[in-house]
């Protein structure tokens, strides 16, 4: 069977983005900023983006677009002589999956809250009324099952209309409503009154959290953020590669999808930081920034309903077009290894998910004595973890050293493959520090981060 491609360039160009920009961006990546106290972690992030993300996107699209697989076979197709990749590509794919586990419990949150937006739920309520809200509907088990199961089956249903007709046609829609809103959230926030101060915690840096956390701890959650906006490592992304043509070189690619990620994580804080400040919030808040925070300083502006309602659908297509950019990941593992049909892979992962996403709907519930982390912390919790450090830089490395050394594909048939077609060429020069430098960056930090973590 002849594999499917995308219709456009821009397609291509959109979906990678798409799979890249998710809650990671619009979610995570404002509380994390929050959190280690703003412009400083932005800064370091920048730097890991630059220096770590775009070679590895690269690597990624070039084992795709050279294996025409997706992450559980890319690896054999490229060298079926050295038979242990093909293990790494498995362990990739569960990487996926174990995304998904928690991601579609979140992208339920940010479904329902739209529909809250909309019915009024939050008019007139207090701000301790609006967390009461929150921990209720968390408390909830059937709530959170029902948002889950609604996500999954949004995002299938898109899935088995097929690579162009479905996942193309709805990612390329959703992404550009994702960007228009964005900018006209991002403008409605910087001219509140009193939204310079919030401005200045985003974009002037202190050294003030890196003597509260450490610096590694800094540096550890900024590449765990870059990892997590940009999917790299588990193949998420490489499978994009797989769906297009030679026309391009890679490199080129790669710079506009994180180019357009890194913009929609830039505007979320645009949004957050200028609203918390302006209605004197603290933007430390943690995971329940946009749940908690946000609903509140919607209540007090002119028009806060209508900016609640934009805020919560442009959350809900960022995860949504991330979660059918990996069901479509998933699809094509049932359809490459067992030659399934589309239409049965949807069917299969379906089920799957459903069952596998239980765990963290319910770790919020009947399951909440389960605290892996101490308390206040959850199933999803885990999950996130071994996702975020664990999974994503494994993953990374892997595909760092099967495109740089003689153990997997080699530098030379890398740099081809991504070098083949028009556009910026990716440098020789920089072997060196691919082969040596990075993937020692990676271990120590990966090191590093545990022991801050659990020492
Ligand atoms: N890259 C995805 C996100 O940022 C996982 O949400």
């Amino acid at each position: 069977m002849e594999r499917e491609k995308f219709s456009s360039r821009l397609g291509f160009i959109l979906i990678s983005a798409g799979c890249a920009i998710g809650l990671g961006n619009v979610w995570r990546f404002p509380y994390i900023v929050g959190q280690y106290g703003g412009a400083i972690f932005v800064l370091i992030y920048l730097v890991f983006l630059v220096l770590l993300g775009l070679p590895i996107m690269t690597m990624e699209f070039a084992v795709g677009r050279a294996s025409q697989k997706s992450a559980v076979k890319a690896f054999e197709v490229i060298e079926p002589r050295k038979k242990g990749w093909r293990f790494i590509g498995y362990f990739q794919a569960m990487g996926n999956y174990l995304l998904m586990m928690f991601y579609t419990t979140v992208g339920g949150w940010m479904l329902s809250y739209f529909v809250k937006m909309i019915r009024g739920d939050f008019v007139g309520v207090a701000p301790t009324g609006v967390a009461d809200i929150f921990s209720q509907s968390l408390a909830d088990p059937f709530l959170q099952v029902f948002w889950m199961i609604v996500v999954v089956i949004l995002a299938f249903t898109v899935c088995s209309f097929g690579l162009q007709n479905g996942v193309e046609k709805v990612s390329k829609i959703m992404m550009t409503a994702l960007l228009a809103i964005i900018v006209v959230l991002a403008v409605r926030a910087v001219t509140l009154p009193g939204a310079a101060e919030g401005l200045k915690f985003y974009l002037i840096p202190s050294l003030e959290p890196i003597y509260k956390y450490g610096l590694i701890e800094v540096i550890f959650a900024a590449m765990g953020q870059a990892f997590f906006t940009l999917s790299l490592g588990i193949g998420a992304i490489a499978i994009f590669g797989s769906y297009i043509d030679k026309e391009r070189r890679l490199l080129g690619e790669s710079i506009s999808v994180c180019t357009l990620d890194t913009f929609v994580a830039f505007m979320s804080g645009m949004i957050i930081f200028p609203a918390c400040f302006a209605f004197g919030v603290n933007p430390e808040s943690g995971p329940s920034l946009v749940f908690i925070t946000l609903p509140s300083i919607f209540n007090e502006m002119w028009l806060g309903q209508l900016w609640g309602a934009l805020f919560f659908i442009f959350m809900s297509f960022a995860a949504l077009t991330t979660i059918i950019a990996v069901f479509e990941n998933m699809i094509s593992f049932g359809m490459d290894l067992f030659g399934w049909s589309r239409k049965k892979a949807v069917v299969v992962n379906l089920i799957a998910i459903l069952v596998l996403s239980l765990p963290c709907a319910l770790g919020f519930n009947i399951w909440n004595g389960f605290n892996p982390f101490g308390p206040g912390t959850f199933v999803q919790d885990l999950e996130d973890f071994l996702v975020s450090y664990n999974f994503l830089p494994l993953g990374s490395l892997a595909y760092l050293i099967f495109c740089t050394s003689r153990y997997g594909w080699g530098f030379d048939y890398f740099l081809t493959e991504a070098n083949t077609g028009k556009g910026i060429k990716f440098p020789r020069w920089i072997a060196v520090y691919l082969k040596y430098i990075l993937p020692i960056v990676i271990i120590v930090i990966f090191i590093q981060g545990y022991w801050a973590r659990f020492f």
